[in-house]
């Protein structure tokens, strides 16, 4: 206990210098605008932000804000990467799940041309490259909420409500 509580007396000082020394500190949070006139996702978060040309795949309803989820891999020959999308309720009374509306095999996410299949649907970034630098922008987000999310179907063994982590959000204008 006392080696502890004197670690903390040591190390305060030095965390308060440091946070003072930068004056241009500041925590950031993604933010994504999709410009549906353009055909254009800006993203905006820690490390700076970010265009790419981008289009909307088939999204359910008329969404026009969305949580971004968490960053997703998968390694491989061809690595994808991908962040889920949780649309506000257009009542703005809550999040949906990630899972497409009425069709439950179909999964919302903010990708690349690469991950196009029957099974994803959502905004898609069409080229590669730009992808890469994109997605490290947007998983630099130095603040996170947890927020709960609903199921739109679900059985009767499943959960209708998951807790998931959002990094930032993505707005349809
Ligand atoms: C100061 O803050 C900026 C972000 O505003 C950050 O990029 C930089 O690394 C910080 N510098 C130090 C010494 O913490
Ligand atoms: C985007 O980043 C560039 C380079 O850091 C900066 O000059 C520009 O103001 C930024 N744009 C917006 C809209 O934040
Ligand atoms: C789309 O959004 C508008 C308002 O933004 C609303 O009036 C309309 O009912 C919505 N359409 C659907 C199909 O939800």
């Amino acid at each position: 206990m006392f080696g502890l509580s004197y670690k903390i007396l040591f190390f305060l000082p030095i965390f308060c210098l440091a946070f003072a020394k930068n004056s241009t500190f500041s925590l950031k949070t993604t933010k994504c605008q999709f410009i549906s006139a353009k055909n254009e996702l800006f993203c905006d978060s820690y490390k700076g932000n970010k265009t790419c040309e981008a289009i909307i795949d088939s999204l359910p309803l008329n969404f026009t804000l969305f949580a971004i989820g968490e960053f997703k891999a998968t390694a491989g020959q061809i690595p994808l990467t991908w962040f889920r999308l949780f649309p506000r309720k257009i009542d703005n009374t809550g999040w949906w799940y990630y899972k497409h509306m009425r069709e439950e095999n179909k999964k919302m996410s903010l990708h690349s041309k690469d991950k196009v299949s029957k099974y994803n649907t959502g905004i898609v970034v069409v080229d590669s490259l730009c992808w890469n630098q994109m997605a490290q922008v947007i998983k630099s987000s130095s603040t996170f909420d947890v927020i709960q999310t609903e199921r739109y179907n679900y059985g009767i063994f499943a959960k209708p409500f998951y807790r998931v982590k959002m990094i930032g959000t993505l707005e349809i204008l």
